[in-house]
């Protein structure tokens, strides 16, 4: 195994590093300090050719002027909460808006734009880097002094791993995702229509126009939610999907059935023979196909566009904190949170 660093660049002062770790069969997973943010995810396609596949830049300039959410540690609650509004132990809290009437990713300026810091681990198979940030009590209105961690883990056994720890001295809300965006061909001018997307989920949460969930869990049968067997992502662009739910793709969550048998999520792109299997300790995997992708900046020469990769986050499912059967949110006072979710690398 072997580790490096490298300036990416300055923020506030701060300098913003980029670390690198490497197996010995060649895989390398790049992160930063700003966001959490995984950069670079390098794997071979079938003939041994490696190539980065998940969306990331090269220079912190472009990361600050992008609004997706590249590759960074998304908190303290991924995805939507409704109104911004929840009541935790008979209090009332209200966030700011960031996405129309709701609160997204924890509301502006949260985990993704903040410079966490890295220490390093080594061992004989594998590295980690460790990025922790304290989040101020009141921090886009959440209760409790937060500390959070977030692991990126390389292993010889081609594995990637996420692990968040985290404790607050008051209860609160957490519900961390990594918003990694991935494309398996590694030709970021190339979209990912014909990716083959598989989930163990019976059910996917319903969600209204401005994405928010309406707290409805659908069954998945003769959709093209149904992704029990392998299916390509294209199908969720052409479809004329009979309940109005496709936003131009999917950007849903999807709940898990955890059977023991199977493996929550697996992506494989056909053509270069790469997958990614994911199991995660969540109770759901989101699906955004980047649909709104336009304004970032370019990748390649190329203008970035729509469906150009897909965001396979994992975590529990989104504004749980208004529907009971959307699994726990809730971290209380001085409990130890540890989540984790590996993406095994084929
Ligand atoms: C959300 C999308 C959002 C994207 C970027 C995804 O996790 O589900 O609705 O546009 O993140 O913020």
């Amino acid at each position: 195994m072997k580790y490096w660093r490298q300036e990416f660049g300055t923020i506030n002062g701060q300098t913003v590093w980029q670390h690198w770790l490497e197996n010995s069969q060649g895989y390398q997973l790049a992160v930063i300090d700003y966001g959490a943010t995984i950069t670079n995810l390098v794997m071979p396609d079938k003939a041994g050719q490696f190539k980065n596949v998940v969306i990331g830049y090269d220079n912190l300039a472009d990361y600050l002027k992008q609004e997706a959410y590249f590759g960074a540690t998304v908190g303290r609650v991924a995805g939507r909460i409704g109104k911004g509004a929840f009541t935790l132990d008979g209090h009332d809290y209200q966030l700011p808006l960031n996405n129309g009437e709701n609160t997204n990713h924890g509301g502006p300026n949260s985990f993704e734009s903040q410079v966490w810091q890295a220490s390093v681990e080594e061992q004989a198979d594998a590295i980690s880097v460790t990025f922790k940030l304290t989040s101020p009590d009141g921090a886009n209105g959440f209760p409790g002094n937060l500390s959070v961690a977030t692991t990126y883990t390389l292993n010889e056994k081609n594995e990637w791993l996420v692990d968040y720890q985290a404790t607050s001295d008051q209860t609160t809300l957490f519900n961390p995702t990594c918003h990694v965006y991935l494309n398996l061909t590694g030709d970021f001018d190339q979209l990912v229509d014909g990716h083959q997307l598989q989930i163990d989920s019976d059910r996917f949460g319903e969600i209204q126009p401005d994405g928010l969930p309406t707290g409805q869990l659908l069954p998945v049968d003769q959709t093209v939610f149904d992704l029990r067997q392998p299916r390509a992502i294209a199908d969720a662009f052409a479809s004329q999907e009979t309940q109005n739910q496709l936003v131009n793709g999917y950007d849903h969550p999807f709940l898990l059935n955890k059977n023991a048998d199977r493996n929550d999520a697996i992506l494989t792109e056909p053509t270069s023979g790469r997958s990614l299997t994911i199991n995660t300790e969540g109770n759901a995997i989101v699906i955004y196909t980047a649909n709104g992708f336009g304004s970032e900046p370019n990748l390649t020469d190329k203008a970035i566009q729509p469906h150009e990769a897909v965001a396979i986050e994992a975590q529990m499912m989104p504004d749980a904190i208004h529907h009971a059967d959307f699994g726990n949110v809730i971290l209380k006072a001085n409990e130890q949170y540890h989540r984790q979710t590996c993406y095994k690398l084929n």
